[in-house]
């Protein structure tokens, strides 16, 4: 990359990332390319969100078909395909159900918020406007979704957050128990946590946290924005553990790239909300929506024995890499979606190990200091997982020998 290109963007962007010195220019399936021409294989997918793998030829030919023939127009009109895509995914929640269309996973927690809130203060009462979340989940950078985010060095800086937020140990059906109440409107989980690190919860805690919810008059909000779309191996990550949720939130990979966000809310709880209650100019219009059911046709193809089958690959081969980094390594995760433990004596940190494994034409990220993300579009294959695990094997063996 051109120094001239980092400068350029120092000079005109808010520093709020920190990019590593590459300029992609192309993506076709698992792989990248950049403005050199250098070939990548992409095992972080845009975080979870390429699911059907870049340039996927049916996603293409549905954004682009769409946008010629209707781009926008706003929800105060009828658009025919922000239905089909409700319709399709109240069939896979299970109905009755309704689902409001916004553009990010933030975005579709503070929808989920709202009409949380909005249902518990007309079914309890005024007071009922409490959020239990848990320690480590993270739902998103607006105020209040960072208000439920359990990552508390971040909140002082944004202070005052939206009040009303609490957080107990993920996991632990205990604590959640102890700190759900009468003033609780909701609790809102990731089924598996992502951002901590890839962190499955212990069998049955879902279930768990469905009969407190309901034990107390609360709803279960499951943020799904990361785990679902096919990512765990089932198209919604609750659905491996036989939980109703009253709410799930989606975004990242429902659009392959293309953003698009979704609250799917029972009857029961979707008709608190009143005409003026929540809006969204871009929410739910008409290309996003043409993304989201061309990125289903594939995904659901994709959950019918590939995911399965690819995954086991991969878990095995990281399940060997972290063999030979030392006993406190190991491997967590499901589906498409793990994370490498390094653990504290690797010798090397998660972003050293990205870092060099992005120089071998790999990318992956550091999810935490010590942990590696891997989370490549659903459409990879064995031999791909292959290449990916040998460039990150060489990329260990470089930085932690
Ligand atoms: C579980 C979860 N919820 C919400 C979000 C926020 O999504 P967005 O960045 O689209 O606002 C993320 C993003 O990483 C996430 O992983």
């Amino acid at each position: 990359m051109s120094e001239s290109f980092a400068a350029r963007e120092a000079a005109v962007l808010w520093p709020t990332y920190v990019r590593p010195p590459v300029v992609f220019t192309r993506g076709e399936g698992v792989r990248l390319w950049d403005a050199n021409g250098r070939e990548y294989l992409d095992f972080l997918g845009g975080i979870a969100v390429v699911a059907a793998g870049h340039a996927h030829p049916h996603v293409v030919e549905a954004v682009s078909g769409q946008l010629a023939a209707l781009g926008h127009t706003s929800n105060l009109y009828f658009t025919g395909p922000q239905v089909d895509l409700a319709e399709r995914l109240v069939d896979r929640f299970g109905p009755p159900a309704k689902v409001f269309f916004s553009n990010s996973g933030a975005e579709a927690n503070e929808a989920a918020i709202k009409v949380g809130r909005r249902w518990a203060k007309a079914t309890k009462g005024e007071r009922a406007v409490g959020i239990v979340a848990a320690e480590g989940g993270f739902h998103g950078r607006t105020l209040a979704t960072l208000a439920a985010t359990g990552k508390p060095a971040l909140h002082p800086t944004f202070a005052p957050l939206p009040a009303g937020f609490s957080h107990v140990p993920f996991g632990d059906a205990d604590a959640l128990a102890a700190a759900v109440g009468p003033d609780t409107a909701a609790v809102l989980l990731e089924p598996v946590q992502g951002e901590a690190g890839i962190r499955v919860p212990p069998a049955g805690y879902l279930r768990a946290a469905r009969e407190i919810a309901s034990g107390n008059g609360a709803l279960l909000i499951l943020d799904e924005v990361q785990s679902g779309m096919g990512r765990t191996g089932r198209l919604f990550a609750h659905q491996h553990q036989q939980v109703r949720p009253d709410v799930i939130t989606l975004a990242k990979a429902l659009g392959n790239g293309y953003p698009i966000g979704a609250t799917i809310a029972t009857a029961e709880v979707a008709k608190t909300m009143r005409p003026g209650d929540h809006a969204s100019t871009f929410g739910g219009g008409p290309v996003a929506c043409a993304a989201a059911l061309a990125t289903l046709d594939v995904v659901e193809r994709l959950l019918d024995g590939h995911v399965a089958k690819v995954s086991e690959h991969l878990r095995e081969g990281l399940v060997e890499l972290a063999a030979r980094i030392g006993p406190q390594a190991g491997v967590r995760g499901l589906g498409l979606w793990f994370a490498l433990e390094l653990g504290p004596d690797a010798g090397a940190s998660a972003k050293e190990v990205a870092a060099e494994a992005l120089d071998r034409g790999l990318v992956v990220n550091p999810v935490t200091e010590t942990a590696v993300r891997l989370a490549p579009p659903l459409v990879v294959s064995e031999a791909e997982v292959d290449q990916a695990v040998t460039r990150l094997a060489g990329a260990l063996a470089e930085v932690a020998p």
